[in-house]
């Protein structure tokens, strides 16, 4: 019997779709320091046909060298891939797959829960009575900002922007605008009761709360500046479950502290795991540690996910989520 493709997960995954690899493919799960680390990776790509990693690694240039290394493909678990060198991958001739779609209904239901407990107050009342702060109801206590009907800015259109539309326009009348780069189709915008619009200064400028759903990295970093909070309304909140580096955290400290915007729901971070030191202090801004996938169910998918791509790779077939870039 031939010998069954070496895989390694630079990370613990949920046991169902662990086991499904295993019935396959020679597994192993690094289980030492988070990321990891650089000696690890060159030594893997040696020893393993594949290698899972997730958003957090850090991956060095020689990993993409799969002409002379061992590994051929990197299963990405996740559907984000900017810690993903593409065009070393591709002059190296490493296959890269990712995981689209199975997190898309998770991710928006954070960013709806993030909207909501920033604009309502949530989290911070839910501090205050662990903290004993609570005096009792009164008219003016801990008043927060209408969501139902308020308008919602997406920038970025793909499948989590759609969710996002979908959630926000049914579930809370709120009319959506929206900026994506190409032209998304008007009759699916209308059916999602959203709008494309010109400019995504547009977008910024006509949103009581503008979520972000674009990819992170290249040309999209910092794309939330100063200058792009001055474009919002001081009553309106940021919110972020894509990726950090989209919005730059100094700049958008200071406006959260200057009263230029009124809040934000941030689920991702310029530099994981560190948080800019100012953002815990605040209380006009919800944090959650990268939590948009986060269901057991999802995570779950998501590796059975990267289990096909590998499968479909080591039988000669065409990849179901190829990366192509
Ligand atoms: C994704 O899939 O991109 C999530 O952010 C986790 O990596």
């Amino acid at each position: 019997m031939a010998a069954q493709p070496r895989v390694l997960l630079t990370t613990p995954w949920p046991t169902r779709a662990v086991e499904a690899m295993r019935e396959h493919f020679e597994v192993d799960i690094h289980d030492g320091p988070l990321p990891m680390p650089e000696a690890k990776w060159l030594d893997a790509v040696q020893e393993y046909d594949a290698i899972a990693p997730t958003v957090i690694d850090q991956i060095p240039a020689a990993a993409y060298h799969g002409a002379q290394n061992r590994t051929k493909i990197l299963g990405n678990f996740g559907v984000g891939y900017n810690h993903i060198d593409m065009a070393a991958a591709n002059t190296g001739g490493v296959v890269v797959s990712n995981t689209p779609g199975v997190l898309t209904d998770a991710t928006a239901d954070q960013a709806v829960g993030l909207m909501l407990a920033v604009a309502r107050g949530i989290s911070l009342g839910d501090w205050k009575i662990r903290a004993g702060q609570w005096k009792g109801w009164n008219p003016t206590d801990s008043l927060g900002t209408h969501v139902t009907g308020a308008t919602l800015g997406i920038i970025g259109f793909g499948r989590i922007g759609q969710a996002m539309a979908k959630r926000c326009h049914f579930g809370f009348d709120m009319p959506v605008v929206f900026h994506n780069r190409s032209k998304i189709d008007p009759a699916l915008a209308q059916a999602l009761g959203a709008k494309q619009l010109d400019s995504m200064d547009d977008v910024l400028s006509a949103a009581d709360f503008v979520s972000l759903h674009c990819p992170g990295g290249g040309g999209n970093r910092h794309l939330m500046n100063a200058d792009r909070f001055k474009a919002m309304k001081p009553s309106a909140f940021l919110i972020n479950t894509a990726r950090g580096d989209i919005v730059d955290e100094a700049a958008l400290v200071h406006a959260l502290k200057s009263g230029e915007l009124a809040g934000a729901g941030l689920d991702v971070f310029e530099d994981e795991p560190r948080v800019h030191p100012e953002l815990p202090k605040l209380l006009n801004c919800v944090l959650n540690p990268h939590l948009g996938s986060a269901t057991e169910s999802t995570r779950t998918d998501m590796g059975l996910m990267v289990f096909r791509n590998l499968l479909a790779f080591f039988n000669g077939q065409p990849l179901p989520n190829a990366v192509t870039q």
